[in-house]
């Protein structure tokens, strides 16, 4: 118990989940050195553009990566009440990386060697101790069950509510406790029967009903209307005050992530460049923040924007290509805050993550002299 009380529920350290793009005959660093932590009944947010590598951290964590030579190394710490475990343990004997310039050149993997020793690593945390919701809801749902039976199904698996009675009584339950409208008449339906909304909250209620230490949500809310959007905010905001889930929710929607999270990672090619609690990296004061997450700040809309239709100031420049990154800064293309002073530095030398105020890092030169 001692360890629980001071060991984070999740602890990523020097992550990294690399790909072989075929076209380009070349690796592509989807994830490049992530370190986070997410403590216990903690909501830790993971924001950045589309392609900075949020879904492949989540799906790290979820051993998920069995993509060819797709490769991750580092470590992943679990220290939940009935498993602690590092999750990339001993996966590291199985392949072999080469880098040059920058460059991953050759990468050699023992794939069906990996595969096993993750699956053993995996065994009774995926779907029970980690579950997990994503954006595209109804994919996750099989068509030809009902929702009842799926969740019933999911309690009796994972859950100490075995008999079938015990098991339904609590699926009924957890479709009450994600607020479905007519939660009886839900459990007998068919996903297809069910709107976008409440199969996002069949999702969630199916997550939740394995009673997991750690819920990973991606993309929650992307891809549904803005009014339902807002209801499932709402209601990822109640969970999180009546559950005390612990929560990595992953997000390119700055306000989704502003609303839920106590600590957040601005994730930017691969790499987090800010992180630190939710209210100064997210608050309003842009000189103690990384460039970018400023840059991502000013391009969310204000009440009085939307209300004007004023133009939004959008980021400049390209997503980072991470085949080749760059020798020094990875935003330094896209930057608009490079003085005179620093320029050299930021075009040369990767800046490491420096906190610049207790529990708050940047990863940039402007605050590293
Ligand atoms: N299976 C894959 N094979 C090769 N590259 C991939 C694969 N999956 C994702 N990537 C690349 O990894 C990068 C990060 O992707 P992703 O984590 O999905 O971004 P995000 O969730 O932040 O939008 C992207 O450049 C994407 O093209
Ligand atoms: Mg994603």
């Amino acid at each position: 118990m001692a360890v629980l009380a001071t060991q984070p529920l999740l602890k990523i350290e020097n992550l990294r989940t690399y790909f072989y793009a075929r076209s380009k005959h070349s690796f592509i660093r989807a994830v490049d050195g992530v370190s986070l932590e997410v403590g216990h009944s903690e909501t830790v947010g993971v924001v950045g553009e589309s392609g900075s590598g949020k879904s492949i951290a989540a799906m790290s964590v979820m051993g998920l990566i069995s993509n060819g030579p797709g490769v991750i190394g580092g470590s992943i710490r679990f220290t939940g009440r009935r498993v602690q475990r590092d999750l990339l343990e001993g996966l590291d004997k199985f392949v072999n990386v080469k880098e040059r310039h920058g460059r991953v050149m050759v990468v050699n993997k023992d794939e069906a060697g990996w595969q096993k020793a993750s699956e053993r690593q995996m065994k009774n945390l995926r779907g029970k101790e980690i579950a997990m919701i994503f954006q595209n809801p109804r994919a996750s749902l099989n068509p030809y069950i009902t929702v009842g039976e799926q969740l019933t199904e999911a309690v009796q698996l994972h859950t100490l509510y075995k008999t079938r009675k015990e098991a339904s009584d609590r699926a009924l339950y957890w479709l009450e406790q994600v607020k479905i409208d007519s939660p009886r008449l839900r459990f007998n339906s068919y996903p297809a029967d069910l709107s976008g909304g409440m199969c996002q909250r069949a999702m969630i209620a199916m997550a939740l009903s394995s009673e997991p230490a750690l819920l990973i949500a991606d993309e929650p809310t992307t891809g549904l209307d803005a009014t339902i959007q807002s209801k499932i905010v709402n209601l990822l905001e109640e969970l999180k005050s009546e559950t005390g889930i612990s929560t990595l929710l992953i997000s390119h929607d700055i306000s989704v992530i502003s609303r839920l999270a106590d600590r957040v990672a601005v994730m930017y090619g691969g790499a987090v460049v800010e992180y630190g609690q939710s209210k100064l990296v997210l608050g309003e004061d842009a000189s103690i923040k990384h460039p970018y997450t400023a840059a991502l700040l000013a391009s969310v809309p204000s009440e009085q924007q939307i209300r004007d239709k004023a133009s939004l100031q959008t980021i400049e420049g390209d997503v980072l290509d991470t085949i080749n990154v760059p020798a020094g800064c990875r935003f330094y293309a896209r930057c608009n805050q490079i003085t005179p002073e620093i320029n050299e530095k930021c075009a040369s030398h990767h800046p490491e993550l420096r906190e610049i105020s207790p529990g708050h890092q940047v990863r940039c030169w402007r605050f590293s002299n």
